[in-house]
C-alpha cells in the first residue's frame, strides 16, 4: 500500500482496478472534481439536508461510518461534526480534493480505493452511504452488495441511484432520450471542451428552467413545479448547477434504475426496513442489515 500527503492529509493508496470499474469515468470525475473542488458550508447544508431527509442522526452520530465514492468530501463534511469515527474512499483524483476539504476533520481519514475493493474488513461499519456513485460502474448490483458486506449487522445504508423516470411523464422521458443522446457524445470529448459545453449547457438551460420555475414559485404556482424539468434546482448555487451539468452531461458511463429495481437489490443484498424518500433526488433510499 502506498501513501500520498496532501497537506495535513495521508490518503493510503489501494489497488482500484478489480474489473468493475470504468476508468474513463473515473478519469472524468478527476477531472471534474479538480474543477469544482469548493463547497461553502451553506451549499453542503442544502444539499445534504435533501439526501439525510430519511436518516435519523442516531443512525451515524458517534458511530463508525464509511463513505463509498466520496468524491470531494461534501457527505463526509455534513456528517463529519455527529459522527465517531469515518473512512472516505473513491478510486479517482477526487481524493486530492476530499483530503483538502476534510483536512481539519481529525476524524475523517481518506484512502483512494474502490468500491469493488474495499480496504476494510467485512461486518465493519454501523453506516456506510455511497450517494450517486453505483450508478457509474458497470455491476451496480454487485458493487452495492460489496457496500452492504461492510455493514455490521444491525448498521444501516444510504444510497442514491439514478431513477429511471419511472415516476415520470412522456415529456420528461423524451426529454431524458435527447438528453442521453447528448451525453454521449459530449462525453467523449477532451475534459476542457467537455467543461465548456456543459457550462454553455448550464447557462442556456439550466438557468432559463430554474428562473421559470423560481417565477411560478413567486405568483403562487408552486405546486407545479414538478411538472418543469430542473426544477430541483431553484435555491441551488450556480456551482452547485455548473457542476451538476458537467456531472450529468460529462460522464461516460451512467445507469438508471426503478425504484421497484432499486427494492429488489437493496433486499436481494440483504436489507430490511428499506424507506425511499418521497423526495428529489430521486431515488434515495436506506435499508438495515440484519
Ligand atoms: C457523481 S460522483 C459522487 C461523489 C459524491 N458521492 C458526491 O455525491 O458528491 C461519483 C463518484 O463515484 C466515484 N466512482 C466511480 N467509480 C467508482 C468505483 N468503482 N468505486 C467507487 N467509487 C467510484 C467517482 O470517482 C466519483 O467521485
Amino acid at each position: 500500500m502506498k501513501t500520498r500527503l496532501i497537506g495535513k492529509k495521508a490518503i493510503n493508496v489501494f489497488a482500484c482496478d478489480t474489473g468493475n470499474v470504468d476508468q474513463k469515468t473515473i478519469q472524468s470525475f478527476g477531472d471534474e472534481w479538480k474543477s469544482f473542488s469548493k463547497f461553502s458550508d451553506h451549499e453542503i447544508k442544502v444539499a445534504g439536508d435533501q439526501y439525510f431527509d430519511i436518516v435519523p442522526a442516531n443512525i451515524y452520530s458517534g458511530k463508525y461510518v464509511l463513505d463509498v465514492g466520496c468524491g470531494t468530501g461534501r457527505w463526509s463534511k455534513y456528517i463529519s461534526q455527529m459522527a465517531g469515527e469515518l473512512e472516505a474512499i473513491d478510486p479517482s483524483e477526487a481524493v486530492i480534493s476530499a483530503a483538502a476539504l476534510l483536512q481539519d476533520n481529525e476524524n475523517v481519514r481518506v484512502s483512494q480505493a474502490s468500491a469493488g475493493n474495499i480496504p476494510f474488513p467485512d461486518d465493519t461499519f454501523d453506516f456506510v452511504l455511497s450517494l450517486g456513485v453505483l450508478h457509474h460502474i458497470p455491476d451496480t448490483r454487485r458493487a452495492m452488495q460489496k457496500c452492504i458486506d461492510k455493514v455490521k449487522p444491525g448498521g444501516h445504508f444510504l444510497v442514491y441511484l439514478y431513477y429511471s423516470l419511472d415516476n415520470r411523464g412522456i415529456l420528461f422521458r423524451s426529454l431524458f432520450c435527447l438528453s442521453n443522446f447528448v451525453r454521449k457524445i459530449i462525453s467523449l470529448l477532451p475534459f476542457k471542451f467537455k467543461k465548456l459545453i456543459c457550462d454553455l449547457i448550464a447557462f442556456t438551460i439550466y438557468l432559463p428552467f430554474i428562473f421559470m420555475s423560481r417565477i411560478l414559485e413567486i405568483i403562487g404556482f408552486g405546486k407545479w413545479l414538478k411538472y418543469v424539468p430542473l426544477s430541483y434546482y431553484v435555491g441551488k448555487s450556480l456551482n452547485i448547477i455548473r457542476n451538476d451539468a458537467l456531472d450529468r452531461f460529462g460522464t461516460p458511463l451512467e445507469q438508471r434504475f426503478s425504484r421497484n429495481e432499486i427494492h429488489k437489490m437493496l433486499v436481494d443484498c440483504g436489507l430490511t426496513e428499506i424507506v425511499f424518500s418521497e423526495k428529489e433526488p430521486y431515488w434515495h433510499a436506506i435499508g438495515k442489515k440484519n
